[in-house]
């Protein structure tokens, strides 16, 4: 077992890191107190390769490893989720779910200006009353001969109104359950594709989280990824995968969290010495760090089973799981580490809190992850 990192591994460690310093903090507070898309921090960060990471560089990606991912989505999420939910979608289920799966025509016309961030890729599988129970799908993909109408609603789409490409999760046979779930590539000029209302959220306030509508849009059959009937093992396979980049979100946000603590704990003065010279401020960094160190390995533990080409699925669920509890978790010691500057927006941790939250809840809920995991264990 070796926990070096590689030359190549630090350096794109200590680009993310000063990418996000850089680019991504000067605004941060604005962008999230007026929800607006970082539209322009999203196209650097495609220029820099951070939109492609792991595709083969023959469809302009990065060729890069699961591990350099998790470090660089845990620097660019401890100043800003809203850009690393953006890339954590677009990398790990849009661009990984065409590469694997789909035909060599898809991959030219799509997956190539995904990689680079021309393009920015949704993932469409949640439904008004299809979340966890995500068989449910309402959404029809009726079979035409040569294309399928769709018509439906999804909700909560991050991406939702920025992204020109949409894989969208819907139901063909519905006789046949789970096995008659197709996945669709629809380009946003489709015809009968509307962009709907834009959600107003605690947390992740820049990244755009839509509703989506579809109605009697034709999607061509060779937009169809994989065989008939793949749909919901397609995305069940791909949220192995993006599981990993939102435990790394998870992660970044908390150890963000956890510098700006440490920092203001040493500069913080009560009863005549640094806060950082009290027991009681002594301890909760060393939960912190504690928790922190333990989520990391689990990321990085589910992202080298996978470049490893083994079974990762436990895996990231439990990274999943772990570090999204330790990002509340954290983030609420943080805040509780500024006092009464931890509350406003100005100290950045408050921010933190509320972005945590939602690593808990989508790409599946901790309760989703802890059947994924038991499931696993019982086999
Ligand atoms: N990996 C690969 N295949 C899997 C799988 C996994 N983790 N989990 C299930 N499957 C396969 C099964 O093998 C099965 O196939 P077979 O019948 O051929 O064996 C098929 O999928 C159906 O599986 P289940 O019978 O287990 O299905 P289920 O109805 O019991 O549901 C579930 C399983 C784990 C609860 C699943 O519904 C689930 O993961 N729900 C959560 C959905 C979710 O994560 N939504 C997030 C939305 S996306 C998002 O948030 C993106 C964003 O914008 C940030």
């Amino acid at each position: 077992m070796n926990f070096e990192l590689t030359e190549e591994q630090l350096a794109v460690q200590q680009a993310a890191r000063e990418f996000a310093q850089t680019e991504l903090l000067p605004g941060v507070i604005e962008r999230d107190n007026k929800q607006e898309f970082p539209a322009e921090q999203i196209r650097k960060m495609g220029e820099l390769g951070f939109m492609g990471m792991m595709v083969d560089p023959k469809y302009n990606g990065g060729g890069m490893d699961t591990i350099s991912y998790v470090l660089a989505m845990e620097e660019i999420s401890k100043i800003d989720a809203s850009c690393s939910v953006c890339m954590s979608v677009n990398n790990s289920l849009v661009c990984w779910g065409i590469e694997k799966f789909g035909t060599e025509e898809q991959k030219e016309k799509y997956l190539k200006p995904l990689a680079t961030g021309e393009k920015i890729g949704a993932f469409c599988l949640s439904e008004p009353e299809a979340g966890s129970d995500a068989t449910s799908q309402k959404t029809t993909a009726e079979d035409k001969g040569d294309y399928y109408l769709l018509n439906g609603t999804k909700n909560w789409i991050t991406n939702g109104n920025s992204a020109s490409i949409y894989l969208v999760i819907a139901q063909t046979d519905r006789e046949k359950g789970h096995r008659g779930i197709n996945c669709l590539i629809v380009e946003r000029e489709m015809d009968g594709f509307v962009v709907g209302k834009k959600e107003d959220k605690l947390g992740i306030r820049g990244s755009d989280t839509h509703s989506l509508m579809f109605q009697d849009v034709k999607v061509p059959k060779e937009n169809r990824i994989g065989e008939e009937g793949f749909g919901f093992k397609f995305a069940m396979s791909t949220l192995n995968g993006g599981r990993i980049g939102i435990a790394s979100q998870a992660l970044g946000i908390a150890s963000g969290a956890y510098e700006l603590a440490l920092a203001y704990s040493k500069e913080r003065k009560a009863f005549g010495k640094p806060i950082s010279q009290h027991q009681a401020i002594q301890f909760k960094l060393a939960d912190m760090a504690t928790e922190i160190d333990a989520a990391r390995l689990l990321c990085l533990q589910a992202a080298s089973l996978k470049d490893q080409k083994k079974d990762f699925s436990k895996a990231s669920a439990m990274a999943k799981l772990y570090a999204s509890k330790v990002a509340m978790d954290v983030t609420v010691e943080a805040v509780q580490v500024h006092g009464g500057y931890g509350y406003v927006k100005e100290y950045h941790v408050e921010r933190l809190m509320r972005d945590a939250k939602i690593t808990q809840i989508y790409e599946g809920t901790s309760e989703i992850q802890k059947i994924v995991i038991s499931r696993e264990l019982l086999k």
